[in-house]
């Protein structure tokens, strides 16, 4: 029985074979045959209507178009998680039936973070439940404990004060059995739930294991009919391939309301938080978060640690970004060393690989600094990415730096402190050697004015890359590194 419910289907041309094949026999394509159910509640794939119920043939009544403006459109409350970082990436909150994917790699911190949330909304009175395929409930409980054991000497000069007494009134069914998981959904009626992870949850209908292309895709897509029809939040935690792609069809990026991604390095402590989609709110904001032996805590003013963290030395300067609608100070670090490989090493963290060719094609061919026979590593502090055009000045200031082994701002800028602040930069780094304005300006100065880091070279001051250099860099000889 359960056999003949399902059929093989290839995701490139639709063609249906009753087993699985590695290579469509319609279009030739490998690897593209995924199971499904085989009646689709509608139908749309088979061609053929299904016999007996089906009276809609022929005469079908149209449908009527509404203007924009006549849609009801009831602003529901979004529901507040408890943390202003979480809350500020879904677009204000989460909105209730809503179906959020949350990727991240193991160990990152995703269920950590999702127990908080539910910690903190189940303390407000929302009803909520925490479904684990992944571990048992008495491993969940034991890191609630964590959660909810009060704040002790963790002196945090920021952030909430964790000691989450909720965390341990949070429902868990541990459960991988996807019918069971619905069910209970059906009886418990929670607002808000979390599949802990997606990957584990099995439709027993579906020959395929847990985690296959179709498992993934069957799973989500029944949890998101029932998050409908029944307005529950729901939070599917995926898992992250090597390449860092979310881990499943690329379907279930479509399928869902908003994709969150938590990123970070896990020996670091610093994790961001941020939307790659969202129907309900911008994907540019990005929540700052700290992993503490005591749970996730908020980090409210990133720009201060970052700042204070700063290292002042060669090859180190501080980037304006922007995150969003937020400004954000970071350090940019570099390291030039002479290489023994041909071509040399170019490595970053934080930054595209191909912004920092450029800026390097450009430092040699416009500012006389050639790296052709030099290793260079540049590296965003604190595992924050620096994905913009604004951050090319500060990877172009910390090389040169790096390379002339000077300090940015050394001696000649500063007011005889020591040590001297560090310099704040931001700015396009343009193919002629120019810099070019970015978006936010203002933000991005004042930000640094707040840190006392007043001389922010930028393209409204420098209107070349040599100009900055010569600005940041006021001891730098002419000449090659
Ligand atoms: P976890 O949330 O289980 O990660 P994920 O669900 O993304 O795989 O936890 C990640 C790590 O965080 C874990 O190795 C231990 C660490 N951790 C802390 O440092 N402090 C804490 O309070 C907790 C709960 C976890
Ligand atoms: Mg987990």
């Amino acid at each position: 029985m359960a056999r003949s419910a399902t059929i093989h289907v290839c995701t490139a041309c639709g063609h249906e074979t009753p087993r699985w094949l590695g290579q469509c026999p319609g279009c030739g394509a490998w690897g593209t045959i995924t199971e499904e159910r085989a009646t689709k509640p509608s139908g749309g794939r088979g061609g053929k209507p299904a016999a007996g119920s089906g009276a809609r043939a022929g005469g079908v009544p149209a449908g009527r178009p509404t203007r924009l403006r006549d849609v009801s459109a009831p602003r529901v409350p979004r529901l507040r998680t408890g943390l202003g970082e979480v809350d500020r990436v879904l677009g204000g909150g989460l909105v209730p039936g809503s179906l959020v994917l949350l990727g991240g790699s193991p160990g990152i911190g995703k269920s950590t973070l999702l127990n908080t949330v539910l910690g903190h909304l189940q303390g407000a009175g929302t009803r909520t439940l925490y479904v684990s395929g992944e571990e048992s409930a008495a491993q969940v409980r034991l890191r609630a404990e964590r959660l909810a054991a009060p704040p002790a000497e963790d002196g945090g000069a920021d952030g909430p004060p964790v000691g989450l007494a909720a965390a341990l009134d949070v429902p868990i069914l541990a459960e991988t059995d996807l019918a069971t998981v619905i069910a209970t959904i059906e009886e418990e009626r929670p607002e808000v739930c979390v599949i802990d992870s997606v990957q584990t949850m099995h439709d027993p209908d579906l020959t395929g294991a847990p985690g296959s292309v179709g498992q993934v895709r069957e799973v989500a897509g029944r949890l998101m009919e029932v998050a409908k029809r029944l307005d529950v939040a729901t939070v599917l935690v995926g898992h992250v391939t090597k390449e860092g792609a979310l881990a499943g069809p690329r379907v279930l990026e479509h399928l869902v309301d908003c994709v969150l991604q938590f990123e970070g390095e896990r020996e670091r402590t610093y994790r961001t938080l941020r939307a790659s989609k969202n129907r309900f709110g911008s994907t540019n904001e990005a929540g700052v978060f700290e992993m503490r032996g005591v749970g996730l805590v908020e980090v409210l003013d990133p720009s201060a640690r970052f700042v204070g963290e700063a290292t002042r030395a060669a090859g180190s300067v501080v980037l304006c970004a922007m995150e969003g609608t937020r400004p954000l100070l970071v350090e940019v670090q570099a390291l030039v060393s002479p290489s023994e490989l041909v071509p040399p090493r170019r490595v970053c963290n934080g930054i595209d690989r191909n912004r920092l060719a450029l800026v390097l094609a450009v430092l040699g061919r416009h500012a006389g600094l050639s790296t052709s026979t030099h290793d260079v590593f540049v590296n965003v502090v604190g595992g924050v990415r620096a994905d913009e055009p604004g951050a090319d000045l500060a990877v172009a200031l910390a090389v040169a730096s790096a390379a002339r082994g000077i300090v940015p701002g050394g001696d000649g800028t500063g007011e005889g402190a020591e040590p001297p602040l560090p310099v704040a930069c931001f700015g396009e780094v343009g193919l002629t050697g120019e810099l070019r304005g970015v978006a936010h300006a203002d933000r991005r100065l004042a930000e640094a004015r707040k840190f006392g880091l007043g001389a922010v070279v930028s393209p409204e001051r420098c209107p070349t890359l040599r100009d900055a250099l010569r600005t940041a860099l006021p001891r730098a000889r002419k000449g090659a590194a």
